[in-house]
């Protein structure tokens, strides 16, 4: 069965309180001088920061939850002006701008298209809405040899737990289900239990599927679909990749 991607939108900025990145995207876009558009924008954890420094964005995302949480930031915020959303699925979207400056994916989310054709679809539908020389950017995981040896676990092991605006506590527990090496899909299982006071008032339980991907073969992916790689980071200080941490390609389409 294919995987899909099921989010958790009611937890997911409490749950991923993770700012390291974005002074390296914003960067980025400030360089561009935009528009720019995110793909699989969620919440808007990195969206809402470009926009504040007056960048103009387009985020899509395929979960309307997330995008309803990412459209309440932007009305707090008074960002409509600069902010446009859409409910897409990165591998097949067609929007009415053709002319980025600069296209990025956040936080492991490219890992969410499960086939190799769907990230080749994405990819393309990338190189057809920027403008020749824009910019794009992806942040992978790099596959820890670890990891891909380790034995599916039968039991949840506490991840972390926080609090909700609500006052309630969430527990997070995970355990890995395995991973798929012919079609390169490593699984886990999420947990979220969810507490008033002591009493558990609902438990979520979701499976989270990534398609691991090698620095060569990402390079591969992007040179095929138009795209000349300009750099691969392993951190967002711009350190050169080394194997471990993260693949953060900088890539540049190809002048026409
Ligand atoms: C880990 S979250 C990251 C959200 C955001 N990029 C960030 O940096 O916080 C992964 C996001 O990918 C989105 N997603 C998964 N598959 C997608 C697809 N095929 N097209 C568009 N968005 C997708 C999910 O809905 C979710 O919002």
């Amino acid at each position: 069965m294919k995987p899909e991607y099921v989010d958790y939108a009611e937890y997911y900025d409490q749950a991923h309180v993770i700012t390291v990145d974005i002074p390296f995207y914003v960067d980025y876009a400030l360089k561009s001088g935009g528009p720019v558009l995110e793909l699989a924008c969620g919440t808007g954890r990195v969206l809402v920061p470009i926009a504040e420094h007056g960048i103009r964005i387009h985020g899509l995302d395929l979960s309307e939850n997330m995008l309803k949480v990412a459209m309440e930031k932007i009305r707090e915020k008074k960002l409509l002006e600069l902010v446009s959303l859409s409910h897409d699925n990165m591998a097949e979207f067609n929007l009415p701008e053709k002319y980025y400056a600069m296209a990025f994916i956040a936080v492991r989310s490219f890992m969410h298209l499960f086939t190799q054709k769907d990230q080749i679809k994405c990819l393309e539908r990338i190189y057809e809405h920027l403008r020749p020389e824009g910019l794009l950017l992806i942040d992978l995981y790099a596959p820890s040899f670890k990891r891909l040896t380790e034995e599916p676990s039968k039991e949840f092991s506490y991840f972390g737990e926080f609090m909700l605006p609500n006052g309630n506590r969430v527990v997070q527990k995970r355990r890995y289900l395995g991973v798929d090496l012919v079609n390169q899909l490593n699984t886990d299982e999420l947990l979220f239990e969810e507490y008033q006071g002591d009493k558990l008032i609902r438990s979520k339980m979701l499976p989270l599927t990534t398609r691991f991907t090698f620095r060569y073969e990402l390079e591969l992916l992007l040179e095929k679909c138009g795209f000349s790689v300009e750099a691969i980071y392993r951190d967002y200080n711009m350190n050169p990749y080394d194997g471990t941490g993260e693949i953060i390609a900088v890539a540049r389409k190809n002048a026409a």
